[in-house]
């Protein structure tokens, strides 16, 4: 055995779960990693999760030249890992990297990434209801200079962390009319780091006017919503699910989409749409909206108590959770294979050449 093999080997016999794994939290003990330069890929390797050692003056850190992805793996007792979409991961990745000016990370490496990390890590990945492993593949530019241009040379990075389920309590959100998270033609439809640093400021503000998180309308006319800083938002109008439609400056959410096809699926209509936030708090106000809530992969749904303004002007919502806690169990019952998948939204991750066709699709 190689020698990088047989210490990733070593550190997995004697790696043991904490008694306690929140969210996000525990980062597992390996990684993948593949560089570009060159001008093409090299062969990527699981490898010792460390510190990345980086140059002060690189594109990453100058420029923020830096893509992610979120996602997860379940596992059920006595069966093999499964991913849930990864296909829609793999393409948010590559137009997020080709949007700041990065290579592709092909379809053929991310699965290679997925199912070593996936399958090295079987055994601590967590079984419980909404346990999980969740992912993060990463991906920045290393070249160091001044000059507002591109690198030559890039780490992809898959990080994981087994995870416990991500139960949100209902959160009060804020409309923010004062900042923007994203820019028309800017980066707001792509998964990169200066999206979130930019929400990082009103998010501080609005927790500060006793609010959980922010709602950020468009940055063009500053009316219709967009979604909150992580996660999609979803309204139920007249029993019907209604989404923001993408408007180029929010984020193409793989559980938005999933909701939605999920809600056609169970016989309630479901429509993407130009949602002006005033005609919102009208239908809260006349009761046609009963329920509001966000998604996202990692809590899939958090139900909506409020919604309000800087001014401390607040609209509560008649339903908690109601149809947002029945469409997570759907779902969550499809990711971890408790009832069928009509979609096929679900991969094995063993199967490393099923997998790679699976994410090229
Ligand atoms: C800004 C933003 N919007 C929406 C989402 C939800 O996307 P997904 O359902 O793919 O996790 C996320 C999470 O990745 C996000 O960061």
């Amino acid at each position: 055995m190689p020698a990088a093999e047989s210490e990733v080997a070593g550190i997995l016999a004697g790696y043991r779960l904490p008694a306690k794994i929140p969210f996000g939290a525990e980062l597992a003990p390996i990684m993948f990693r593949a560089d570009y330069r060159g001008g093409k890929w090299h062969a990527g390797a699981l490898v010792p999760f460390a510190d990345v050692p980086i140059n002060p003056a690189s594109t990453a850190l100058q420029f923020g030249q830096q893509a992610f992805e979120g996602m997860k793996a379940y596992v059920k007792a006595e069966s093999s890992p499964v991913l849930f979409r990864p296909n829609l991961n793999w393409r948010r990745f590559a137009r997020s990297a080709e949007r700041l000016k990065m290579p592709v990370v092909p379809a053929k490496l991310f699965a290679e990434a997925l199912s070593s990390v996936v399958i090295s890590l079987a055994d601590f990945i967590p079984v419980e209801r909404g346990q999980s492993l969740y992912l993060r593949p990463t991906m920045f530019g290393l070249d160091p200079h001044f000059a507002v241009k591109g690198s030559d040379r890039f780490v992809f990075l898959l990080i994981a962390s087994p995870s416990d389920a991500y139960y949100s309590s209902p959160i009060r959100i804020m409309i923010e009319r004062e900042n923007f998270r994203a820019a028309r033609g800017g980066t707001g439809d792509v998964k990169v780091g200066g999206n979130y640093a930019a929400s990082l400021k009103a998010n501080e503000n609005c927790v500060a006017l006793g609010f959980d998180q922010s709602l950020w309308l468009d940055p063009t006319a500053g009316k219709n919503i967009e979604e909150l800083s992580a996660m999609n938002f979803m309204a139920v109008i007249d029993g019907e699910l209604h989404t923001p439609a993408l408007s180029g400056s929010l984020l193409e959410g793989v559980t938005r989409d999933s909701l939605m096809k999920l809600a056609n699926h169970l016989g309630i209509e479901s429509t993407a749409r130009v949602m002006p936030v005033d005609e919102l708090v009208k239908d809260i106000e006349s009761g046609r909206c009963s329920e509001l809530f966000a998604c996202g992969t990692g809590a899939i749904v958090a139900p909506i108590s409020a919604i309000g303004e800087a001014s401390g002007r607040e609209w509560r919502l008649q339903h908690i959770g109601v149809m947002s806690s029945e469409l997570k169990d759907e779902l969550l019952d499809i990711q971890e294979g408790k009832t069928a998948d009509p979609f096929g939204w679900v991969v094995g991750a063993a199967d490393l050449k099923a997998l790679a066709k699976f994410i090229k699709r």
